[in-house]
C-alpha cells in the first residue's frame, strides 16, 4: 500500500522537489493540492517545519526568515514562531501546519 505514489487515498501531497527545497532553505507553493504551503527546512535537516504561509491577519503571505527563525508578514509586520503560533501582532491566529517529509526527490506534506 506504501509503494504507489500518486493514489487517491493517500494524505501526503508533493508539494515541489527536494532540490528546490535545498536550493534556499525553504520552498514556497502557492497552488499545492491543498492550497498554499511554505516548507523550511533542507534535506539536511531532520525536522521539516511546513505551514500554510497566508497570514492570519489579512491574508499576506507571510516569509520565512532563517536568521530570526521566524515566519514574517510583509504587509503590517506580524510575526509568527516556526510553530506557526503567532509572536507578533496584529495577527491573532496562528499559521495552520502541516507534516512534512522527504519521499525521494518529493517534499510532500500532510494535512
Ligand atoms: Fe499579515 Fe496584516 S496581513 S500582518
Amino acid at each position: 500500500a506504501c509503494s504507489s505514489q500518486q493514489t487517491t487515498s493517500t494524505d501526503w501531497q508533493t508539494v515541489g522537489t527536494v532540490a528546490e527545497l535545498d536550493k534556499t532553505g525553504q520552498l514556497l507553493n502557492e497552488n499545492s493540492p491543498i492550497g498554499p504551503v511554505l516548507v523550511v527546512g533542507t534535506s539536511n535537516t531532520g525536522n521539516l517545519t511546513a505551514v500554510n504561509p497566508t497570514c492570519s491577519h489579512k491574508g499576506c503571505t507571510v516569509a520565512w526568515q532563517a536568521q530570526t527563525e521566524k515566519f514574517v508578514c510583509p504587509c503590517h509586520g506580524a510575526e509568527y514562531g516556526v510553530d506557526g503560533k503567532v509572536q507578533k501582532d496584529p495577527a491573532t491566529q496562528p499559521l495552520k501546519t502541516y507534516a512534512a517529509k522527504i519521499e525521494g526527490s518529493s517534499v510532500v506534506v500532510k494535512q
